[in-house]
């Protein structure tokens, strides 16, 4: 709610003093910000707390004071929290919306929390401990997607199914195996949310304006208090720089394209020409028109929602790129589409968790394609170089022989006789028959990372305890 009628408290009472008339209702528009960095309350009513700690304890203001003020933020907090708050836009953003608020609570004492502070290191501070939470969220969001592509891993781990380049097959590979895949690349998703939390873990505040104060502040201790490593080491860039959200935005824009992979193949999959795997009623729609119809709208929506967070990447780099130091007022720009982009990325995370945990990899169907398309055709080849001592090339020329002969008479490679082997190279035994099976096929890459059900249940085994 945004009510800005009954006795309309101006921004003049924060920073009017040397103006003789309030702001134009457009300029009021285009300035505030109070419509989208309200989602900063939590943020900044932590710092504001923690500052007023700081101020006591080095002197600046009294415990009592200090006392009243911490006090007073927690109320303030708790009726933004149950909804009773009444935002202003006049009051430009959270800061002021809640320093007066504060005010109206207790008083005078109020007046003294924004000593030695200044909106820039207040929303540098506040916007860095969001991001921060959403880097843990994230971290969260995506174990919990790693925990159910390994269920799906473990209950498959020796199912064949074709592997494909070009969405051509190519050779016959592991469910478990592609499994683990989105497995390694959502580790290493995790691992760049990690790295870029621990970048961004040092804390602007007390950078006031941009040169520092010349209050006795202490900044290692709102830093400690707030969950930073240390403050940060110049006031110039802890109130200007936002690369913290642009790392988050580059972390996010990967797991997108990530998960959009993931969920192109969750399409392609349960379609009917596929049917590699049958996805639940939860996480499926009907078609309004069509009977029949389950359609992976889910799988579809986040395929897609990776637009949203390049474009929040895309913008944000585009405010930054060229401003001078330090602040400026077009880093307010810096929000809405970081809050998008990690609202889309959580969303995502969940709801491809939910669709991975609940899918259901028809075996039967993967099995079937796994031995089309010729798939053991590199074991042929792997085995004329390994048995008749061929090389790889000759053996690469024999086996596409023996291919275009099968495509002819309309079988597969198991299917043709040793007569039709020999045909075109002598040498071929019965032996052959062996390698060209699926089973075997898979069986045989045993090389670290190869897609051997021994391998990888290894890798499970692995990544269970890791996640332990
Ligand atoms: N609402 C502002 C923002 O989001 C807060 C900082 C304002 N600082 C200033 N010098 N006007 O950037």
């Amino acid at each position: 709610m945004t009510d800005d009628t009954p006795d309309k408290i101006s921004a003049n009472a924060m920073w009017g003093g040397r103006f003789a008339t309030g702001p134009d209702a457009i300029m009021e528009a285009i300035n505030a910000s109070i419509g989208f960095d309200r989602r900063l309350a939590k943020q900044d009513i932590e710092g504001s707390r923690a500052h007023a700690a700081m101020l006591a304890a080095t002197g600046i203001i009294t415990d009592r004071d200090a006392e009243a003020i911490r006090e007073g933020l927690l109320t303030v907090l708790s009726e933004i929290e149950s909804g009773d708050f009444a935002f202003s836009t006049a009051l430009e953003d959270i800061h002021m919306n809640v320093e007066a608020r504060l005010r109206a609570l207790i008083g005078e004492a109020a007046g003294r929390l924004h000593t030695a502070r200044s909106r820039n290191d207040q929303v540098a501070l506040d916007f860095r401990m969001w991001v921060r939470g959403q880097c843990d969220q994230a971290m969260a969001g995506l174990e919990a997607l790693m925990r159910s592509l390994l269920a799906q891993a473990e209950a498959g781990a020796d199912w064949v199914m074709p592997g494909f380049t070009h969405l051509q097959v190519a050779q016959p590979v592991t469910w478990g195996h592609h499994m683990l895949a989105y497995v390694e690349m959502f580790a290493r998703d995790r691992a760049r949310f990690r790295d870029a939390r621990a970048r961004m873990n040092e804390c602007p505040l007390g950078a006031a304006a941009l040169a520092g104060t010349s209050f006795p502040i202490n900044r290692e201790m709102t830093a400690r208090a707030l969950g930073f490593d240390r403050p940060m080491a110049n006031s110039l860039d802890a109130v200007s720089d936002r690369d913290f959200a642009l790392e988050f935005l580059a972390a996010a824009g990967i797991t997108a394209m990530h998960l959009s992979r993931l969920s192109e193949e969750l399409v392609i999959w349960s379609s009917a020409q596929f049917r590699f795997v049958t996805l639940s009623d939860r996480f499926s729609t009907g078609s309004s028109i069509m009977p029949q119809k389950k359609n992976p709208d889910a799988a579809e929506l986040i395929r897609a929602k990776i637009g949203r967070i390049l474009g929040a990447m895309v913008a944000l780099f585009t405010v930054m790129k060229g401003l001078p130091l330090a602040y400026s007022k077009d880093m307010q720009e810096d929000k809405e589409q970081v809050f998008d982009a990690a609202d889309s990325l959580a969303l995502s995370l969940a709801a491809m968790t939910g669709m991975v945990a609940d899918m259901t990899a028809n075996r039967d169907a993967l099995e079937a394609a796994a031995g089309a398309g010729f798939s053991t055709a590199t074991d042929l080849a792997d085995w004329l170089v390994r048995v008749l001592g061929l090389p790889f090339r000759e053996a690469h020329h024999v086996t596409g022989e023996l291919v275009a002969l099968a495509e002819r008479k309309g079988c597969d490679l198991p299917d043709l006789s040793l007569d039709d082997m020999k045909s075109v190279c002598a040498g071929i035994t019965e032996a052959v028959f062996e390698v060209l099976g699926v089973h075997n096929s898979v069986a045989s890459r045993t090389s670290y990372g190869g897609t051997a059900p021994d391998q990888v249940r290894a890798r499970i085994a692995e990544w269970k305890e890791a996640l332990e």
